[in-house]
């Protein structure tokens, strides 16, 4: 069956010395508590083999990266390759969030290959959809998360699409404090499940976690996590705090 998940993307925040105080305070609660869900931490890169250092709660809390590059290595100045990624200790990494999208101009070719070099090197893709507001005003935001998914994962074989973690992160509810209600997340949950039931059959879909993303917090979490299509959240301003962070995953 599939797996609740609460995975905190901190995004572009926190130095060092910070992250590693974060992740010691998110590995030390976990330590008081027994999780009914994976609990996830996707840091910056620049942290992520020592904040691998510091999670002793190993099978309590995992981490991730927050992207990784499309390519396997050689002259890509600056860029971070899946394979590096992996020799962190990590076992996760975000693909595809509506940032990387707009902002670094990812498209579904780059994130097929990124999801390609994930699936290599064994990390498990937190793989995010997700429609603007003028696209869900529109009455198109169905169309825009089938498209990206279809265009994203549906080359990939039913064993390798089972190893995907999907995020449904609406973009105008990112870090507006706007969150999805839980009727609208349902509907549109149901509504990938049933896109991934149409191509690899209704086991795959029903094994298929299907994260929420956008404003989630301790206040909305449980409300959230209740309906039967949220498989946990992707969480970011959030994640930033333990005890919310803590609030948001003991909503489980
Ligand atoms: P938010 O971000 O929780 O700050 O809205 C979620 C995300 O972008 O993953």
């Amino acid at each position: 069956m599939r797996k609740n998940i609460v995975a905190g993307n901190w995004k572009m925040n926190t130095t060092l010395p910070e992250g590693i105080k974060l992740a010691e305070e998110v590995n030390d609660a976990l330590k008081a508590v027994e999780p009914k869900c994976d609990v996830v931490i996707c840091v910056p890169f620049t942290h992520l083999a020592s904040v691998n250092g510091v999670i002793t709660e190993t099978k309590k809390l995992g981490l991730g990266a927050e992207n990784c590059a499309d390519h396997k290595s050689g002259a890509y100045t600056g860029e971070v390759s899946a394979a590096m990624v992996a020799s962190t200790g990590a076992g996760y990494v975000i693909l595809g969030h509506s940032e990387r999208r707009q902002y670094y101009g990812e498209t579904a070719e780059t994130l097929r290959e990124k999801v390609a070099l994930s699936l290599e090197n064994g990390l498990t893709p937190i793989f995010c959809i997700g429609e603007v507001l003028e696209e869900r005003e529109a009455g198109k935001h169905f169309d825009v998360v089938k498209a990206q998914v279809e265009d994203g994962l549906f080359n990939l074989s039913a064993e390798d699409f089972g190893k995907i973690i999907l995020a449904y992160e609406p973009v105008w509810a990112i870090g507006t404090g706007k969150t999805a209600t839980s009727d609208q997340a349902e509907e549109i949950h149901a509504y990938i499940r049933g896109v991934i039931a149409d191509k690899y059959g209704k086991e795959v879909a029903d094994n298929t976690s299907i994260l929420y993303g956008g404003s989630c917090k301790p206040s909305n979490a449980a409300e959230l996590f209740a309906k039967p299509n949220v498989d946990g959240g992707l969480i970011g301003g959030a994640s930033l705090k333990c005890a919310d962070f803590m609030g948001i995953v003991n909503a489980f």
